[in-house]
Parts: C-alpha cells; structure tokens; sequence
C-alpha cells in the first residue's frame, strides 16, 4: 500500500503555496462555477486543506459554509485564512465518518482527497447521506496518467514520478469514480476536464512547487537517490533556461447529485 502523505506543519505549508498559484485559483473557480450555489445554501468543504475553498465559497453563499479536513495542521491554515468569514465553520473529522448531520448539505466540494482515503465507498456513503435530496457535489480528482512533464531524459523522470505517485493509495482515481459513485447511491451527470497548463518553471507556477514537493517526498522516502532527484531538477530547470518547459495535468470533476 503507498504511503499516504499526512501533512505535518512544514508538508501543510508546502501544500499551501501550491493552492496559491493561479493554477490552484483556476480550479477551484472551475469546481464553483459547476456547482452554481445561490442563496442561504449550506455548502461542504471535504478535505478543505488550508482553506482557500471555504474562504473563497463564503462570499458566495449567504448559508453556512463546513470545512472538515483530518489534518490539524490543515485546518491550523484553514483558520487564519477563514478569519474573516463570519459564516465558515471549521471542524476536524474524517472523509469516511463526517461530523455532518444526515442530509444536511445542499452542496458539497471534494477536490484531491479521496485518493488519499483507503476505504472510498465509505467516503462516498458519507458524501450520499449528507447531501439533502437532489443536493449536488463537485468530486475532483487526478490520473497522474494525464500528466505531460517535458524533460530531456524520459526514463529518469518516469523513475522520478512514478516514485512519486505512491503518495497517495489512488493515483489513477480521477478516471476510476464513475462506478464507486454511481455504486454509492449518486447520480453522475456530468464528467469535465480542467487541464493546469504551465509553459514557466517560474516560483509562484504549480509546476515549480509541484516540482519542489516531488523531489522532496522521493529523497525523504528514499524512493530515489538525491542525485538523480537533483538532476530531474537540473534539466527542468535548463528546458526553463530554454524557454522550453512545458506541463501539463489533467483533472476530471464529477458533478453528482443525490437523487431527490
Ligand atoms: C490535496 S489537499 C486538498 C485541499 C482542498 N480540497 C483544496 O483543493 O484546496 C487534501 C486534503 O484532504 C485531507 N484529507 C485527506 N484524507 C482525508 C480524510 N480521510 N478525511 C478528511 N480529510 C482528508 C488532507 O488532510 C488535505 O488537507
């Protein structure tokens, strides 16, 4: 089984500067835009991290906005981002056991955290039973099969990134839900791609942090040596030097709906 990455202080605060890119911003406007919320609706951040979608969901509604995540050190984040948000809660718990009232949410978001969660159909028992009939849900996910990482030295970064994939127990779960979903009691009605396109290796790209948090979770693993972790780095950082990097992720959100 991969290790799922826990997120300590220092893992939290990485994971933080990546959902400040521009990238970062665009998907979560992408996930919001499907959900088309209006009104007093109570809308639930799953996984909420360190709390960009409760605080950027909050001006949106005038109900009340949930964040649950597992992470202490996530919701530590989440808080000071949420400060000013009268109508954002912040609540510990977990994806497969949520401190949520049954049918209680008119909407959900659940973006990059059922990968990380062993058991999924628990999860999406919990989405179902807490979604009031005919809520919707954006479910958001990766295949790190979608991603294109130019590089001049293709066996090395395949070594590099497939080490890297073992962070989480589904890599692949971006193309892989429709079934669980649909099994766990959902309607799926749409399924839509949002690509995170970068053509600079420049600080503040999700390329670069990505770039940074897989280098430093292969060595610490001791999945991949240092110095081939090093020279993956070196020849990005001289394709950028070129003017020619070039990445490309693909991510699929599932809008589903509890059926009324
Ligand atoms: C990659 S971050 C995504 C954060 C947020 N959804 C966003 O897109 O901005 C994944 C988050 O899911 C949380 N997480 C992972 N497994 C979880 C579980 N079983 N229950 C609750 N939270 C979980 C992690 O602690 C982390 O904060």
């Amino acid at each position: 089984m991969a290790e799922t990455i826990e997120y300590d202080e220092a893992e939290a605060r990485h994971e933080e500067l990546i959902y400040e890119t521009g990238e970062a911003a665009d998907r979560r406007r992408f996930v919001r835009e499907a959900l088309d919320l209006e009104g007093d609706e109570r809308v639930l951040s799953i996984g909420c991290g360190p709390g960009f979608e409760p605080a950027e969901l909050a001006p949106i509604v005038d109900g009340e906005v949930v964040g649950v995540d597992r992470s202490e050190a996530m919701l530590a984040l989440a808080s000071r981002r949420c400060n000013d948000s009268p109508n954002v809660t912040l609540t510990t718990g977990d994806a497969t056991d949520l401190p949520i009232a049954d049918e209680s949410a008119d909407a959900a978001t659940v973006v990059q955290v059922y990968q990380y969660v062993d058991d999924l159909e628990a999860a999406i028992d919990e989405l179902a039973r807490v979604l009031r009939p005919g809520g919707r849900a954006m479910v958001y996910h990766t295949d790190w099969d979608s991603l294109v990482w130019r590089s001049t030295n293709r066996a090395r970064a395949k070594r590099v990134l497939e080490a890297f994939f073992e962070h989480c127990p589904r890599p692949h779960l971006g193309s892989e839900l429709a079934e669980p979903l649909r099994e766990g009691g959902l309607v799926v009605d749409r399924v839509e791609p949002n690509c995170l396109l970068d053509t600079r290796l420049e600080e503040g790209t999700f390329a670069y942090h990505l770039m940074e948090g897989v280098a430093k979770y292969v060595v610490d693993r001791d999945a991949v040596d240092p110095d081939m972790a090093e020279a993956w780095i070196e020849d990005l950082r001289a394709l950028e030097a070129t003017g020619g990097t070039f990445f490309s992720l693909t991510q699929y959100g599932y809008l589903v709906r509890s059926p009324a």
